[in-house]
C-alpha cells in the first residue's frame, strides 16, 4: 500500500509538470520546470538553458520537433535579462503585466486590463488579452526573436508604432541580440535588409 502510495504521489508530480495548460491566470506563476503547451501540443513556453549556457531564459520551443534532443527555441523572452539559478518565475499581474522574477523583460501593455490572461497560441503566438476578449493587447510576435513564424509579420506597424525586425543570437549560447538583423526598408519599394551592427551589409 505505501508502495502504492509512493507509485501515486510520483505520477502526481509528474502529471504537475507535464499536464499543461495553455494558460496563464493573474497571480499564478509559471515556475522554471512547468510548461504551457498549446491547445493543439504545437508548441510549448517555459525557461530553458540555450547550449552550454547555465542561465535561464523563457522561450517558445515546437514541443514535438526535437532533433537529437534539443529544443528549437523561435521565441527569448528576456534575451537581455536571464535568471541566473533554476528559481525563475514567470508571472502575469493583475493589469496584464508580465514579469520573470518581477522584472518587466519587454514593453507590456500601455492601458491597463482587468480580467487578463496570457495565452499560448498554436502558431506560436504568446499573448495578452481580455479573458471576454479575442483581442490581444500584448503579444509575442510584436517582438520577434530570430525565428519568423507563419502569422508573424516584420516591419513597421503603423498602429503601435513598432518596427519588427528579426535580430539574430548572439552565439549558441547566448540569445542576447547578435550582430545581424533583418528589417524591412518601407522607403522606396519595400524590400528585406540584412543588417550587420549598424551598417547595412547584405
Ligand atoms: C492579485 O494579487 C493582488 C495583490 O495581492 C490582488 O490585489 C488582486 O486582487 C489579485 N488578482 C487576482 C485576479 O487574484
Ligand atoms: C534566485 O537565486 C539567485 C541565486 O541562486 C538569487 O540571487 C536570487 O535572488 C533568487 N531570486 C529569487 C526571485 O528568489
Ligand atoms: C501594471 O503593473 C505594473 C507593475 O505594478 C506597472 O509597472 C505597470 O505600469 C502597470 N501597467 C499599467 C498599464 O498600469
Ligand atoms: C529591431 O528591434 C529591436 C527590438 O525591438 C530594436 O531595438 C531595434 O532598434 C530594431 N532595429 C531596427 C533597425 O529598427
Amino acid at each position: 500500500m505505501a508502495h502504492l502510495l509512493t507509485h501515486l504521489v510520483f505520477l502526481f508530480v509528474i502529471f504537475h509538470y507535464s499536464i499543461a495548460t495553455d494558460t496563464l491566470n493573474p497571480n499564478q506563476s509559471l515556475q522554471d520546470g512547468q510548461i504551457l503547451v498549446s491547445a493543439k501540443e504545437t508548441f510549448a513556453l517555459g525557461f530553458f538553458s540555450p547550449g552550454r549556457s547555465k542561465n535561464r531564459y523563457v522561450g517558445i520551443w515546437y514541443n514535438k520537433l526535437r532533433p537529437a534532443g534539443q529544443k528549437t527555441i523561435v521565441w527569448v523572452a528576456n534575451r537581455r535579462s536571464p535568471v541566473s539559478g533554476t528559481n525563475g518565475s514567470l508571472e502575469l499581474n493583475g493589469n496584464g503585466t508580465l514579469t520573470i522574477n518581477s522584472i518587466i523583460f519587454l514593453p507590456m501593455p500601455s492601458v491597463a486590463l482587468t480580467n487578463p490572461v496570457a495565452q499560448l497560441l498554436d502558431d506560436g503566438n504568446f499573448v495578452i488579452r481580455e479573458a471576454n476578449s479575442n483581442e490581444f493587447a500584448w503579444q509575442s510576435f510584436d517582438y520577434p526573436t530570430d525565428t519568423h513564424l507563419p502569422g508573424m509579420k516584420i516591419g513597421w506597424d503603423l498602429r503601435t508604432g513598432l518596427n519588427r525586425n528579426l535580430t539574430s543570437w548572439r552565439n549558441d549560447d547566448d540569445p542576447s541580440p547578435g550582430s545581424y538583423q533583418a528589417s524591412i526598408d518601407l522607403k522606396g519599394i519595400p524590400q528585406i535588409n540584412i543588417w550587420s551592427a549598424t551598417q547595412e551589409k547584405f
